[in-house]
C-alpha cells in the first residue's frame, strides 16, 4: 500500500521489528515464541473477580477523566509505602490506558516541536515513537553489555544540547533487564537540576526485580517536582490487556497530560480500574509468587545460553534475556530469522530496541519452564549448525 495519504510524520516511523516476527511466526507450526513481552500468567483471581463484579454492578459507564478515587488513593498509598515518595490522589496521578498511554501523553504535554529527549537504548520500542509523533527528537545513547547495559552517565551528558527538554529512562529495562545503579541515577537527578530537564521515568517492571531493591526515581532527593513517574498493571500483575496504567507526577505536569487525555480517551476502561484497585489491595502474594517462577526460568535461560556459547548478561529485572548473537557471526536479523525457520523458536533481533541492540536477540522468559528447556535445546541445535 502506498504511504502517498499519511503524514510525513506517520509514514517515516518504521513498523515495529517485533511484530514483523510474529506476523512470520504466526504462520507456522510448533513455534516456541520467547519473543512476546507479556507475562504468560493469567490476572490471578481475586483481580479478575474484581473486575468481573464491577460489571455485574453495573459499572459500564465513563468514570472521572483522572480514574475513580479509590484507585488514585490507593496508589498513592502505594508508592508511598514501597518508595516514600508522595502524591496527592486528588491532582498528582491520572489513570490512563496502560502505560503506553501514560508515555504517549507525557509525550505530547511536554514536547515542543524540535525538542530533544535523551533516551538510553536498547529500550522498549515505544519511546522513540512516542517522541517522533509528539513532534520532538529521540536522541539515543547505547548502553553496552560490559556496563551490564546501564547507562554511562558522561555519555548521556555529552548529549544534552539547548533543545534538549526531558530524559526518558526505563528501568527495570525492556528489553535487557538491567536495572540503572543508584550511582548512575544521581548522576541523572544532577544532569536533571543543572540544565533544568524533566526526567520521564518508566518504572513499569519495578516490582519484577531479583534480589535487588528498585530505585524509585522521583524518589531521589530534589527530583520528585522534575519528574514523571509513569507505571502499570500489565507487567507486575499480569494485566495487559485490562490496559490499565498511571502517570504520577506534579500537580502542573498533570494537568498538562490530564489535558490531553481528556480529548483522547476521556478515562481508562471502567472494569479494569476496579481490578486495578484490588490488585494495590489483595495482589502481593501473587506477585511474589510469578517473581519466583520468573527468577527459576532466569536462571534456567542465563544459564543454559551461557553454556550454548552465547554470552548472557545477568539481568536483574522484567523478564527478558538478552544474549551476544552476534558472537556466531551473523547479524541479529539474520540469527532470529534463521532460528525461526530453521528451529521454529522467535526471539526478537536486539536492533528492534534501537542502537546498542543491534548484535544481540531479546528473549522472553515470560513462557513455561518446559518450553524454555525445548527453546533452548533447539537454539543449542542451530548454534551448534552454523
Ligand atoms: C518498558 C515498557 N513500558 C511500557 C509498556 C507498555 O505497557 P502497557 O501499555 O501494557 O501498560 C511496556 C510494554 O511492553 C514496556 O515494556
Amino acid at each position: 500500500m502506498s504511504d502517498r495519504y499519511l503524514s510525513r510524520r506517520v509514514a517515516g516511523l518504521k513498523p515495529s521489528g517485533i511484530r514483523k516476527f510474529f506476523d512470520i511466526a504466526a504462520t507456522m507450526k510448533d513455534v516456541i515464541s520467547l519473543g512476546i513481552g507479556e507475562p504468560d500468567f493469567t490476572t490471578p483471581e481475586p483481580i479478575l473477580q474484581a473486575g468481573i463484579r464491577s460489571l455485574q454492578r453495573g459499572e459500564t459507564h465513563y468514570t472521572s477523566n483522572f480514574g475513580i478515587i479509590e484507585l488514585r488513593r490507593a496508589l498513592a498509598k502505594h508508592l508511598e509505602k514501597m518508595y516514600g515518595v508522595s502524591y496527592d490522589p486528588e491532582t498528582e496521578i491520572v489513570i490512563t490506558v496502560g502505560g503506553s498511554e501514560a508515555l504517549n501523553l507525557a509525550a505530547i504535554a511536554l514536547l515542543n516541536p524540535g525538542d530533544e529527549v535523551i533516551i538510553p537504548t536498547p529500550c522498549f520500542v515505544s519511546y522513540q515513537a512516542a517522541v517522533i509523533l509528539a513532534g520532538g527528537v529521540a536522541v539515543e545513547v547505547p548502553s553496552r553489555m560490559e556496563n551490564n547495559f546501564d547507562f554511562d552517565p558522561d555519555e548521556l551528558r555529552a548529549a544534552i544540547t539547548p533543545r534538549t527538554k526531558a530524559i526518558l529512562i526505563g528501568f527495570p529495562n525492556n528489553p535487557t533487564g538491567a536495572v540503572a545503579s543508584r550511582e548512575n541515577l544521581l548522576e541523572v537527578a544532577k544532569m536533571a537540576e543543572e540544565h533544568d530537564l524533566m526526567v520521564i521515568s518508566d518504572e513499569i517492571y519495578d516490582q519484577l526485580v531479583y534480589g535487588i531493591k528498585h530505585v524509585c526515581f522521583p524518589s531521589l532527593d530534589g527530583m520528585r517536582p522534575r519528574s514523571l513517574l509513569l507505571g502499570g498493571f500489565s507487567k507486575d500483575y499480569a494485566m495487559t490487556g485490562w490496559r490499565i496504567g498511571y502517570a504520577a507526577g506534579p500537580q502542573d505536569v498533570i494537568k498538562g497530560l490530564l489535558r490531553v487525555h481528556q480529548y483522547m480517551v476521556m478515562s481508562a476502561p471502567t472494569m479494569s480500574q476496579y481490578a486495578a484497585l484490588e490488585a494495590l489491595t489483595s495482589g502481593a502474594p501473587h506477585v511474589s509468587q510469578m517473581v519466583a517462577e520468573y527468577d527459576r526460568r532466569r536462571k534456567l535461560i542465563v544459564s543454559g545460553l551461557n553454556q550454548i556459547g552465547l554470552p548472557t548478561f545477568e539481568p536483574k529485572g522484567a523478564f527478558y534475556a538478552f544474549p551476544k548473537v552476534g558472537v556466531t557471526g551473523l547479524d541479529d536479523e539474520t540469527f532470529c530469522n534463521r532460528l525461526l525457520q530453521e528451529q521454529h523458536v522467535a526471539v526478537v533481533p536486539g536492533n528492534s530496541f534501537g542502537k546498542g541492540g543491534e548484535g544481540f536477540a531479546r528473549c522472553s522468559y515470560a513462557t513455561s519452564y518446559d518450553q524454555l528447556e525445548e527453546a533452548l535445546d533447539r537454539i543449542e541445535k542451530f548454534v551448534r549448525k552454523i
